[in-house]
């Protein structure tokens, strides 16, 4: 469909980037990226209009999205022929506007596009050898100004090559070390490299990448007042190894509650820290203040419980509760990660599948029925209730009645 539509506008329509890598590589894909030769925004409008989509526009940047009624979403692109900025750049006279679209992205393995039009259908076009990359499995730019231009390719470089299990190049790596003495970042937004960093904290297992950027000397970036003391040393890595497996663990369970592992990671390295590094963090990748704030009080909560717990191995069950009542999953998550006793976890553990499910036996409603007048009160004396529940001591409602009054 979206083939015909282009071309009954008289337009080109390829599906471009990562989509075509993970199809090449037989990964699922849903993120679809469509580059249109023509007029994007035009097209889109069209698109939506016969497959009973809704269109969202960005005119200034000649893109739009358009929803289908099933959910999926296609990125639309306009590829335009512009004045490459780079003298060293190929002459903009040989290129077509596909070509030039694709010259300009991260890296050979993205930069590959399969024609739509009815008559191309399914033609790979594929201009910088990319297909004997994706075989050698090879990440490396398409040009020399790649990391100048936009920094954050960095991150994504050390990304695709831990997920997909290939290999920078030597000339690329060198481009990535010449960026960073360059110290190109500060000229470069917050938010989108705090973008990429999420992106790398939510793999499945982030700690490669993490000793990869370490490698290339990104920490002092990330994290500079971590220098002195964050290396990948042993205890970072079981740290955040022990993250790793609190989430997995949480995943297991299936419960519908949200919960962010690159949250629980980025804690983790902040294990060690003061919290003040931590708001210095979140003030230089202009964090929104609420998560700011979260983070913060999680942080500042669990190493305190943590301390608390240490010496407590027999802790009854209404003390856990109390004590992790206020953490999120997050910071319960993260609780678990820096525990030095297996008996720490074990009460996050349970307090997670059992101790915070417990709801008192009896309601305000009941309270009220046994002559109790609505107020503050209900609240001291429920709660009295779901500690003695908590630690067995009552079972059932009539007692749960007999032990108010
Ligand atoms: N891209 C780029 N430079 C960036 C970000 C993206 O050139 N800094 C290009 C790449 O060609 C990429 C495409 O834009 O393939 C789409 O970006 P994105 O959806 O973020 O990445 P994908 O490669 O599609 O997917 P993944 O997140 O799975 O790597």
């Amino acid at each position: 469909k979206i083939g015909t539509v282009a071309e009954d506008l008289g337009y080109n329509a390829y599906v471009v980037g990562g989509f075509v890598r993970d199809l090449l590589l037989q990964t699922k894909n849903l993120d679809i990226d469509i580059v249109i030769e023509g007029n994007g925004i035009r097209f889109a409008k069209e698109l939506a209009r016969r497959l009973d989509g809704s269109v969202r526009t960005h005119e200034k940047f000649a893109t739009a999205t358009v929803i289908l009624p099933d959910g999926q979403r296609l990125d639309v692109a306009t590829a335009r022929l512009e004045y490459y900025e780079y003298p060293a750049a190929m002459p903009t006279v040989e290129l077509s506007s596909i070509k030039l679209d694709l010259f300009r992205r991260d890296f050979t393995i993205n930069a590959m596009a399969i024609h739509l039009n009815p008559q191309h259908f399914g033609t790979l076009i594929d201009f910088f050898s990319s297909q004997n990359d994706l075989r050698e499995r090879r990440i490396q730019v398409l040009h020399n100004l790649s990391f100048v231009e936009d920094p954050t390719r960095i991150f994504r470089a050390i990304r695709i090559e831990q997920r997909l299990d290939f290999h920078i190049t030597r000339h690329t790596e060198k481009l990535i070390r010449n960026a960073v003495k360059m110290n190109l970042f500060d000229r470069f937004s917050g938010p989108r490299f705090l973008g990429e960093l999420k992106q790398i904290l939510s793999e499945d297992n982030p700690i490669p990448a993490l000793r990869r950027m370490a490698q290339f000397d990104l920490f002092q970036f990330l994290w500079p007042d971590l220098r002195p003391n964050l290396k990948i040393d042993r205890r970072f890595v079981h740290v955040l190894t022990q993250a790793g497996r609190a989430i997995s663990w949480f995943k297991l369970l299936y419960l519908k509650e949200k919960c962010e592992p690159w949250i629980v990671y980025l804690l983790a390295i902040y294990s060690r820290s003061r919290i003040r590094e931590l708001i210095n963090f979140c003030k230089r990748f202009e964090l929104p203040e609420k998560l700011e704030k979260t983070l913060v009080r999680q942080k500042a909560a669990a190493d305190r419980i943590a301390r608390d717990m240490l010496h407590r191995p027999h802790m009854k069950p209404s003390e856990i509760y109390w004590l992790l009542q206020d953490l999120d999953n997050e910071g319960l998550l993260y609780l678990m990660a820096i525990a030095r006793k297996k008996h720490i976890q074990q009460a996050v553990s349970r307090f997670v599948t059992e101790l915070r499910k417990v709801q008192p036996l009896l309601s305000g409603h009941d309270l009220q029925e046994m002559g109790f007048t609505p107020g503050p009160l209900y609240r001291t004396m429920l709660n009295h209730l779901i500690e003695t529940q908590l630690n067995g001591e009552i079972t059932d409602k009539k007692t749960a009645r007999e032990f108010i009054l």
